[in-house]
């Protein structure tokens, strides 16, 4: 794992967007992982930015998501599948049948589950995971506890993740369903690269815990600890509580991987 800082929330984003860029110019046909959050916007705002600018093509790419709500119909304007059409997918070259999200309207969730894992193996499996980390430690909608090679399946959300996305509800938590289909962490942890951007002083604790602490399940971030390709980008306000940010600037600033980012 490694640890990149960058002055702002803006600056952060930025760069999670390049390196996207650059493994989609590399490879067309990528397979990208998503994941959703306001943490997330500024990113697919620089994406559809770089598309529109710069001619990023996304006609040969394939998405995944994390996690969908259980219960919220594609058309629910609370539903991922609709904030990934509005934040992205309108706003770029996707063939709209390359992208994915889990059903929440499943009639069978355990086949709906089974199903999404093959659609991920059948494409090759993800090639770039991206990644925010929830108030809880979650990574996609895996809550506290959830094993850290659990699959894609049903979860129960904690009251607050309930809290943390009820800004997308109009302020009420009582909105927010209650389980949703999510990646399982070993699910995740088998892309072969992985991005995690998180922004903001109220994610600075939660950060600390899931780079510099013990991997557990309490805080299901920590298992990417495991990943041998995962970077972890922050801004400083998210950085306030990490201890190793010394030796995590020094690596920006020196590695021949990231000379063309500086
Ligand atoms: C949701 C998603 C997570 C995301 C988290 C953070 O819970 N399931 O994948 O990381 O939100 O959201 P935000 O960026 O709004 O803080």
């Amino acid at each position: 794992m490694e640890v990149i800082i960058r002055p702002t929330e803006a600056a952060a984003a930025t760069l999670v967007a390049r390196v996207i860029g650059r493994e989609l110019q590399a490879r067309p046909q990528l397979v990208l992982g998503l994941a959703t959050g306001r943490t997330m916007e500024k990113v697919y705002d620089e994406l559809a930015r770089e598309h529109r600018e710069a001619g990023l093509d996304f006609s040969l790419c394939r998405t995944f998501n994390l996690d969908e709500y259980i219960g919220l119909p594609v058309t629910d304007s609370h539903s991922y599948r609709h904030y990934m059409n509005a934040q992205l997918f309108q706003r770029v070259n996707i063939d709209r049948r390359n992208t994915h999200l889990p059903n929440g309207m499943a009639t069978d969730f355990r086949a709906e589950c089974a199903h999404y894992e093959t659609e991920i193996r059948d494409c090759g499996g993800i090639d770039l995971q991206l990644l925010g980390i929830g108030r809880s430690g979650h990574i996609g909608f895996n809550e506290p506890l959830s094993a850290l090679r659990s699959r894609t399946r049903e979860k129960a959300l904690t009251p607050m993740t309930a809290e943390q996305n009820a800004s997308m509800f109009g302020g009420d938590a009582s909105k927010v369903p209650r389980r949703a289909i999510t990646m399982g962490v070993g699910t995740i942890l088998e892309a072969h690269r992985i991005i995690v951007l998180v922004t903001g002083v109220e994610k600075a604790d939660i950060v600390a815990k899931a780079v510099e602490g013990p991997i557990t399940s309490m805080v299901t971030a920590s298992g990417l600890q495991l990943h041998p390709h995962c970077t972890v980008v922050v801004d400083e306000a998210a950085a306030g509580k990490l201890k190793g940010t010394e030796y995590y600037r020094w690596i920006f600033d020196n590695e021949p991987e990231w000379q063309s980012f500086r």
